[in-house]
């Protein structure tokens, strides 16, 4: 079976909640479809089809009150729920606007954070309520929003960057956290988890001086999960901090990268401005590669995926693989990961 670009059937980070105010509408484009994200009077997220279901003029163009979307071409109302309430020019009193409707996404705000659970068949939404994302955090808490960046790659070479450990000692050179010049064999156990893969709790390598700052017994949890979520756990002590990278794509050509953090350490709100310049740089060295091969892959060259470093982009194109069987063949789905203990050097 050949392997699709794009996982359906599954929940994607759309936007941090923060930038979704009352009133307004956002667009974004989102697995190539068109969607309009709001917040209705009791400001719960939702997600509409970015077509007017008359002639198909973007929603997000028109007007919104909080209340009512109105199309800016004939005027034509719609409640959040995507259901036609009005239509100006129609004299015939009898006609019911409510046969008209917009499809509406399943959305859901958890933890501060917008996701829209984007199904294969419109008509078949049962599936929505699987595979919901675990963000790790107590579901009170909200998480701080670090970056956004348009990765110019399609979603497989976004994810396999981002689970990628040879490039670290590379790309993310930096003085104060790591330098190429102290190579280390690193030994590390996966095994699956849901939707992924889970690289088992270790104490963070010595030779990663950001974790040095920390006080109390230190240990990290890294898993990926489809459709693109990579959440890291770090305990110390009693505290803990999570910081997720959320992969959606936006097209065949363009992924998004949103970078989430949530901490129960109180003393980091003092340091945030600092910390956040740090994540922000990590994201702009992985987006600065990501333009060099862009430029690379337009000459469409052969490409391999070698050894241990390279085995869980390969756990993905596995993992994908048989997401796409369970959707098609409406079976549950079997992960391919097995348990395994990886080696490579940085
Ligand atoms: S296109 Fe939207 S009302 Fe006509
Ligand atoms: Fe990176």
């Amino acid at each position: 079976m050949t392997e699709s670009l794009f996982l359906k059937n599954l929940w994607y980070f759309a936007m941090h909640g923060s930038f979704l105010k009352q009133g307004k509408l956002i667009a974004k484009e989102v697995l190539g479809e068109r969607i309009v994200f709001g917040r209705d009077e009791n400001d719960v997220p939702f997600a509409l089809k970015d077509n007017c279901p008359h002639r198909g003029v973007p929603l997000s163009q028109g007007w919104y009150d909080g209340k009512t979307l109105q199309c800016c071409y004939h005027g034509w109302k719609f409640d959040h729920t995507g259901v036609c309430t009005g239509i100006p020019a129609l004299a015939d009193e009898t006609f019911d606007t409510k046969k008209i409707k917009v499809f509406k996404y399943p959305c859901k705000e958890i933890s501060g954070t917008v996701w829209v659970y984007i199904p294969q068949n419109k008509t078949q939404l049962q599936g929505a309520d699987e595979h919901i994302p675990n963000l790790l955090a107590p579901a009170s808490k909200k998480f701080l929003f670090v970056e956004k960046v348009i990765m110019p790659a399609d979603i497989d070479h976004s994810v396999i960057g981002l689970i990628d450990p040879a490039h670290v000692t590379f790309v993310h050179q930096s003085w104060y956290w790591r330098s190429a010049k102290k190579l280390k064999l690193k030994e590390k156990k996966f095994e699956p988890i849901d939707l992924g893969f889970i690289m088992k709790r270790h104490k963070p390598s010595s030779n990663s001086k950001g974790y040095s700052i920390l006080k109390g017994e230190t240990s990290t949890e890294i898993n990926f999960q489809l459709p693109g979520i990579r959440t890291e756990h770090i305990q110390v002590g009693k505290n803990e901090i999570i910081s997720i990278t959320c992969l959606t794509p936006i097209n065949d050509h363009e992924t998004e990268l949103n970078h989430i953090f949530y901490t129960s350490l109180d003393f980091v709100k003092f340091i945030w401005w600092p910390l956040r310049q740090l994540g922000k740089q990590f994201i702009h060295q992985d987006l600065g590669v990501f333009k060099k091969l862009g430029e690379g892959l337009k000459s469409k060259p052969t490409l391999m995926l070698l050894g241990e470093p390279d085995a869980q982009a390969r756990w993905y194109h596995e993992l994908k693989r048989q997401w796409d069987l369970s959707q098609q063949s409406k079976t549950p789905f079997k992960n391919p990961v097995e348990p395994k203990t990886l080696h490579w050097i940085t």
